[in-house]
């Protein structure tokens, strides 16, 4: 079977003609159903299927609304994922419906994940814009977590510091070539830190080919699936353009 391949059908029907157990993670943006868009029909079914292509321990990585990340967690619980963590992606600029409410700037990406915590692969990303800092931390006494002792963390200006949840990427409005694609720099830092390099990661929803491109980048294989062909299409043009840059760029 191919590797670094877009298969071209409905996803349930595509992964379940691929082996079980693996993929390390899912990393995916599907339809959420909340507009009459022709690509935006809800796909029901598609988180059983992608848990039998996974691997005991691995996580699944989505996009979405809250209206449709919602609706998500009974499925997720019913293939055996529970919730890890969520990042927020903010945009430059947002799509604003609605005169009356908060300019929408942002949107959330939902970690699931099977298994022990312990045993997922976590790679922690980091960015170097620390400040110099020293923070003297108290021992702290058992109470509902335990005894923790005192410790001293020393942090240098401009060195690394774990990176914030919220993370700057401007969007890919006036270049991009899909309706809803994704800047390669908001799903560069979620396959860095759930894919090992050389490991698998998959996407179900590949629209013009965002999740693959990055894993690309970042040596690590993928492999998808994407209903309608004029969007696979894409995906070669996608891979071709100048100046995909993985950097998280400030927006
Ligand atoms: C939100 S878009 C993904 C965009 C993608 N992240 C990108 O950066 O280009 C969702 C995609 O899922 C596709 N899709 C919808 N239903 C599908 C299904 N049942 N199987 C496979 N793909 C489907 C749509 O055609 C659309 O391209």
């Amino acid at each position: 079977m191919l590797t670094n391949h877009c298969y071209q059908g409905d996803c349930r029907a595509v992964m379940r003609e691929w082996p079980a157990a693996l993929a390390d993670a899912c990393i995916t943006d599907p339809p959420y159903g909340d507009t009459s868009l022709e690509w935006d029909r809800r796909c029901d079914g598609w988180v059983a299927e992608v848990a039998r292509v996974l691997k005991p321990s691995a996580c699944i990585w989505v996009f979405g609304s809250m209206r449709f990340i919602a609706t998500l967690f009974a499925d997720m619980e019913a293939a055996g994922f529970r919730y890890g963590q969520d990042i927020v992606w903010q945009k430059q600029n947002g799509t604003g419906f609605h005169n009356d409410r908060f300019r929408r700037v942002h949107e959330h990406a939902i970690q699931f994940y099977r298994g022990a915590w312990a045993d997922l692969y976590r790679d922690v990303q980091h960015t170097m814009d620390a400040r110099a800092k020293v923070v003297r931390k108290q021992a702290t006494p058992a109470r509902w977590h335990g005894v923790t002792g005192a410790t001293t963390y020393v942090s240098e200006e401009g060195g690394p510091r774990i990176m914030r949840s919220v993370i700057d990427v401007a969007n890919e409005h006036g270049r991009a070539l899909h309706p809803t694609q994704k800047p390669l720099g908001i799903l560069a830092p979620l396959i860095s830190y759930s894919v090992p390099r050389g490991g698998l990661v998959v996407d179900p929803f590949m629209g013009s080919g965002s999740t693959g491109i990055a894993a690309e980048m970042l040596g690590r294989c993928w492999l998808g699936a994407e209903l309608n062909p004029e969007y696979i299409a894409l995906q070669s043009e996608r891979m071709r353009q100048p100046g995909l840059v993985l950097e998280v760029e400030p927006c």
